[in-house]
């Protein structure tokens, strides 16, 4: 095989540039870590880094540029994405972690300042399990259970817990909040015991909105992640009224909100036996998290 020594810039400038001239504001990243996948390295490779490049690795780099003209994000062509503070792989059935996400983790870190107290976590709707293994990550004593209506996307919770070494205190359970009696299920499976903290992401897009999104949201976004039915509040509806039913009564749960729920969602959360904590708001002021406690 013959190789070619370069230097990274001389190799993705006119990749970079096609992505520029079709408005890719980070081009030149996009190149990076394009160009890392197709030498097989976890690493990034720098502008100015010179490397050993085989004439099928560059070939390889540009079947993945043209993937990415054709309006792919980068998180999906790699199956990698950053979350907190590791990399998460994905799944065509797990929802590309979003930054917003991130401030549900930094309220549960405020809310249990104590790192070495044991606490039991249910992440529900788990998608790639960013929340609960980061979760994990920063309470080495706490235990994570994953609740997904999709089997496929639980196999790639499992695989990121065997990556980040948290597989013994993951448990990864396939439910459907859709059907009546998911709680006894679920608490049954748990060996009746409950609860100290729920995080959940559901989905919370009203479908109608769904056609609005960005193309690579629409196209590359499972749509049982996103869709939240007329209202975008179905999951609310379905997961609020049994929360009681899981969770120690001195619990606390944290769920994220799309912009301007707050109002539907704490009335579902109060008729059915929760009480309001606290609203946390994200980086760009939009009220995101709400925390409920037991009434
Ligand atoms: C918005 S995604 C959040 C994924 C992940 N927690 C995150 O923040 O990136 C919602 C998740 O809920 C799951 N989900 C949707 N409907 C469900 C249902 N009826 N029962 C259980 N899980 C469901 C989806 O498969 C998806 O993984």
């Amino acid at each position: 095989m013959t190789y070619k020594y370069i230097d990274v810039y001389t190799l993705i400038e006119p990749e970079v540039l096609k992505l520029r001239n079709i408005g890719v504001e980070t081009a030149n990243l996009d190149c990076r870590l394009l160009l890392s996948k197709s030498l097989r390295r976890r690493e990034s490779v720098y502008n100015h880094q010179n490397i050993f490049i085989s004439q099928s690795e560059i070939a390889k780099f540009r079947s993945l540029i043209q993937q990415r003209l054709k309006g792919k994000p980068v998180s999906r062509i790699i199956n990698r994405r950053n979350f907190w503070k590791k990399e998460f792989e994905l799944n065509e059935e797990t929802l590309d972690p979003r930054s917003d996400s991130e401030t549900l983790i930094e309220t549960i870190i405020e809310q249990y300042k104590e790192k070495l107290q044991f606490l039991k976590i249910l992440d529900l709707g788990s998608g790639s399990g960013c929340l609960g293994l980061s979760l994990l990550e920063e309470y080495p004593q706490s235990e994570a259970s994953f609740f997904d209506i999709s089997q496929k996307s639980l196999e790639i919770v499992k695989k990121n817990a065997l990556n980040l070494g948290l597989s013994e205190r993951s448990k990864y359970i396939n439910l459907n909040w859709k059907v009546d009696g998911w709680d006894k299920k679920l608490i049954t499976i748990e060996k009746n015991i409950k609860y100290d903290v729920i995080i959940s992401n559901p989905p919370y897009i009203p479908t109608d909105i769904i056609k609005t999104l960005k193309k690579e949201v629409q196209k590359h976004d499972p749509f049982v992640a996103l869709n939240g039915g007329k209202d975008g509040l179905d999951a609310y509806k379905s997961i609020l009224p049994k929360l009681l039913n899981i969770i120690k009564s001195d619990g606390k749960i944290f769920l994220e909100i799309g912009k301007g729920q707050e109002n539907c969602v704490i009335k579902i959360a109060t008729e059915h036996g929760l009480s309001l904590k606290e609203l946390k708001k994200d980086l760009s002021g939009v009220t995101r998290v709400l925390i409920f406690i037991v009434k």
